[in-house]
């Protein structure tokens, strides 16, 4: 049933988003897409998003472990230092989480600026998630700022990514994008939720999908767990992995 967000306290939201075992590893994603599928708008994804999607991307933050994201939406979005609110640290903090959770950036090629804020104001020391043979120049800078962990030889597995952030003690990992990593994390079928916002917007031709990378024929079923629709007619959807 889609219940109306406006009739939802602040915690019932929260309620609805909670995971039943925070210690076992879980991937979420979330995505925001218009009506006719497009993931950004002028390049970025603050185009198509509302009051609404913005409210549960913050909510979504606060009950994660670690942000998961990939390089090239660090890059198009200029991420900035992954600081929570106020409010929503007071929640961490009651609920014996860290006052921020951490940003793990997977990137191949290792193309980050070690001095870009993201990175060197982090409130916690950020995770780059790389292979072995990735650039030793690019990844002693980057070592500076952020610790950069390898997870496979010659490309980044995903699966080890996963394990590698639950044996830090990060095993709730939200995936923030962008469609490169989700398609990667789909093909090998480690997606265990998907948290999508639907805005009422046509962006028309031109923008991608939130999904992309090599075809794959691996279609994934899902179950819609819950639906909150906002005054504005934004949908937010919560789907878990068909069992
Ligand atoms: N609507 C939304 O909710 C939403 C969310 C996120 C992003 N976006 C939009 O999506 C666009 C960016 O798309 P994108 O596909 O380039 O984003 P992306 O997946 O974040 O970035 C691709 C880059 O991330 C790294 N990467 C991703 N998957 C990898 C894998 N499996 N193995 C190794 N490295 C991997 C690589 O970095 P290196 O090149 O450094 O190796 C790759 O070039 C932007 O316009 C952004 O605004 C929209």
């Amino acid at each position: 049933m889609i219940r109306q967000l406006s009739d939802l306290t602040d915690d019932e939201v929260i309620a609805t988003y909670q995971v039943d075992d925070r210690s076992k590893p879980h991937l979420r994603s979330n995505f925001v897409s218009t009506v006719d599928g497009a993931v950004e708008i002028d390049g970025q994804s603050k185009s198509l998003s509302t009051k609404a999607d913005q409210e549960v991307f913050g909510k979504l933050r606060m009950l994660s472990d670690v942000v998961l994201v990939g390089a090239g939406t660090v890059r198009a979005e200029g991420y900035k230092p992954l600081r929570l609110g106020a409010e929503r640290r007071k929640w961490r903090q009651a609920h014996g989480l860290p006052e921020n959770p951490t940003l793990a950036v997977v990137s191949a090629r290792l193309d980050l600026d070690p001095v870009d804020p993201v990175l060197a104001e982090a409130p916690i020391r950020p995770i780059v998630l790389t292979h072995a043979a990735a650039a030793p120049d690019r990844r002693e800078a980057l070592s500076e700022v952020a610790d950069v962990l390898d997870c496979g030889e010659s490309e980044v597995d995903l699966a080890a990514v996963i394990a590698t952030l639950a044996e830090r003690g990060l095993p709730q990992i939200l995936c923030e994008g962008g469609p490169h990593l989700l398609g990667a994390l789909t093909a090998a079928d480690l997606v265990d939720e998907m948290c999508f916002s639907l805005v009422p917007l046509l962006a028309g031709p031109g923008s991608g999908r939130i999904t992309a990378g090599p075809d794959s024929t691996a279609a994934r079923k899902l179950v819609l767990r819950s639906a909150l629709l906002a005054d504005d007619g934004t949908l937010l959807m919560r789907y878990l992995r068909a069992a």
